[in-house]
């Protein structure tokens, strides 16, 4: 790993979750550069994000492609252009295939809006509200070919209140979202994680 940690993010929406890595490098907790973003939805505003900091915005458009392989050879390519070193999935709404899990194995992390192993998938924040558990939380995991199913680097749990809906607890996860991704981050960039089997193993400083 270099000084500097080339990342490439992936996204699909609003992009708040990019924005927190942008501003952890910016503060100077992420030795790391972000050098591409790309986007699987035309008009994500992640991807307006990225340009307002003068990161590389690419929109690969999977309708142009004629199967998954395809779509994500072209992301890899645009990876490898930038000499991408670390993938951060935040927000990004496909399962990867062999293609980027091949090409970044134990290199792609992902956050995820609940305490794994339970509610993957879709609205996690709403699967947990609507279940009845009293404590959410979020998950920042490296991506294997199980959906949400790769090992688990870090969690914050989110106390569930009488009053809340899946809104105002969506909201308050989200906030925990933003620390523990760059969190995650930085222990990957210092090389702090060792995965053993299903489990990380975090190293000292
Ligand atoms: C975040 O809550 C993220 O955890 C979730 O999508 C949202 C993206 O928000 N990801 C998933 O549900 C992936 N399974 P953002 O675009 O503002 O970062």
């Amino acid at each position: 790993m270099r000084l500097v940690t080339n990342i490439a993010v992936l996204v699909s929406g609003r992009g708040s979750n990019l924005q927190s890595i942008i501003d952890s490098i910016g503060s100077g907790y992420l030795k790391a550069r972000i050098s591409v973003v790309v986007s699987d939805v035309g008009d994500a505003y992640a991807l307006l994000r990225a340009k307002k900091h003068g990161i590389d915005a690419v929109f690969v458009n999977p309708e142009n492609f004629a199967s998954k392989e395809l779509y994500e050879k072209e992301i890899l390519k645009v990876l490898k252009t930038h000499d991408i070193e670390l993938v951060l999935l935040a927000g990004y709404m496909r399962i990867l295939g062999k293609t980027l899990l091949l090409s970044y194995k134990n290199r792609i992390l992902n956050i995820h809006p609940a305490l794994l192993p339970a509610f993957t998938g879709l609205h996690a924040q709403k699967q947990a509200f609507d279940h009845g558990v009293k404590v959410a939380g979020c998950t920042v995991h490296f991506v294997d070919e199980t959906l949400d199913g790769g090992p688990i680097i870090l969690q914050r749990c989110v106390e569930v209140k009488e009053n809340d809906t899946p809104e105002t607890l969506a909201d308050r996860i989200l906030e925990q979202e933003h620390k523990i991704y760059p969190e995650a981050v930085k222990l990957f960039i210092e090389n702090r994680l060792r995965i053993e089997g299903k489990k990380v193993k975090i190293l000292q400083s």
